[in-house]
């Protein structure tokens, strides 16, 4: 997605993210956006002005009262010279500066004095971020019509686990670019009032009440699907096999076993506009569950009658009436994966084919469980094959691009 012409104030917080707010301004930058910064002082304790300057072609700006900065560009011109404002990273303290109005310094001043779109990327400890303040902030902030990317689960620099990480760059690229894109009555949530469907994790068949046949996903990147959708204003619905995540904020989940469980439940949300089938379904199951505890017998290993399990996506994709307007599969493969996945495509009757090339070896992107993906993206008009990227992305880009497609609709 371009930015080409754009003109992006950064205000860089003070945070251990900011590393990766220099590798933003070159990803605007690669994308046509001219980027001017603002650092917090804090913001100078990890990020110096000078390669904040290098890398954006400008001066960086920190001083409030600076008399030099003031005759060259006064602060209220700061932001209204900006087509968006970009805070990455977004700390604690500037989302309670901006979520209270103060103006205590020059980025806290350039935001309040703003009249342009608004972009956060937050990034804080897991705690902090799930701190009851925070949360106030966050909710008066959106309230505010500020539009908010990530931040993304996983390691953090203080050795803790959870949500706090700063989305990567070419996602916070990807939101501005779609806040940017405009036509949409409510930028910041393209999908409002839309109704979107989502499966994810593995299926458990029963062998007997105590075994059962599974796999090993990790439901890591349906979730993220459904927690980037409801991001951007659907109505989300996440339907789960047994997984280890929490329940993504803002989606309601119904959690399943089986795969006929699953397709019920999926039947049960019908209609719906958008519907994302990212489950690994079980394809078979045992014909016949023992209601007891199967029994090592002399005899040897009983033998397990196996059936096939329903198609959920080719179920729904198929539907005569009621079908979502866009259906959206995925295929993990290990060779092939393009040609494969236009099979997949035409057989299963959906829409898009998200196809993950399980085969990489680098960095274990695609591995079921990994934290990783590479995709190619494959609907009845080409195909589209992205970087390698972490599974919030691919799901917030995935998103961005269902926003994209549905973006003429009218929600009833
Ligand atoms: O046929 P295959 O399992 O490779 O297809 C993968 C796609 O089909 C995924 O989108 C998966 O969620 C969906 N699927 C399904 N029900 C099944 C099997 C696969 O919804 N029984």
């Amino acid at each position: 997605m371009t930015l080409s012409g754009k003109r992006i104030l950064l205000i860089v917080g003070g945070g251990i993210a900011g590393y990766k707010a220099l590798e933003l301004i070159r990803v605007l930058r690669k994308r046509g956006a001219s980027v001017r910064c603002i650092l917090t002082k804090a913001a100078q304790e990890f990020v110096t002005p000078l390669s904040a300057a290098s890398l954006s072609g400008d001066k960086a700006y920190t001083d409030l009262f600076s008399l030099t900065d003031e005759a060259e560009m006064g602060h209220i011109e700061l932001s209204r010279d900006a087509d968006l404002l970009v805070v990455a990273p977004a700390t604690a303290d500037l989302m309670a500066k901006m979520a209270h109005g103060f103006a205590s310094d020059l980025a806290s001043t350039a935001l309040l004095a703003t009249d342009k779109a608004v972009l956060i990327a937050p990034a804080m400890n897991v705690r902090m971020w799930e701190h009851p303040a925070t949360k106030r902030n966050l909710a008066v902030l959106r309230e505010d019509g500020v539009s908010v990317v990530g931040p993304d689960e996983g390691e953090m620099a203080c050795g803790e686990f959870g949500f706090g990480r700063m989305a990567q760059p070419d996602a916070i690229a990807d939101a501005a670019a779609a806040l940017l894109s405009g036509g949409a009555a409510s930028p910041a949530k393209p999908l409002a009032g839309c109704r979107a469907l989502v499966t994810s994790g593995p299926t458990h068949e029963p062998i007997d009440p105590v075994r059962y046949i599974a796999n090993r996903s990790s439901g890591k990147q349906g979730h993220a699907i459904a927690r980037a959708l409801a991001e951007l204003g659907a109505e989300v619905t996440l339907v789960s096999g047994p997984v280890a995540l929490a329940d993504p904020p803002g989606v309601a989940v119904v959690k399943v076993e089986t795969a006929a469980e699953m397709l019920a439940a999926v039947e049960a949300r019908m209609p719906v506009d958008a519907a994302v089938f990212c489950a690994a379904v079980a394809d078979w199951r045992v014909a016949r569950a023992g209601d007891e505890k199967l029994k090592k017998t002399p005899g040897g290993p009983p033998s397990l009658g196996l059936v096939e399990n329903p198609d959920i996506l080719a179920t729904i994709a198929k539907r005569t009436s009621g079908r979502p307007v866009l259906v959206v599969g995925f295929a993990a493969e290990t060779e092939k994966v393009i040609e494969h996945a236009k099979a997949k495509l035409a057989r299963k009757g959906c829409d898009w084919i998200v196809a993950n090339d399980v085969s990489t070896p680098a960095g274990g992107t695609g591995v079921m469980g990994g934290d990783r993906n590479t995709v190619s993206i494959v609907t009845r008009d080409g195909v589209e094959t992205w970087p390698i990227l972490d599974k919030t992305a691919v799901a917030q880009r995935l998103a961005q691009r269902i926003a994209e497609q549905l973006k003429d609709r009218q929600w009833v």
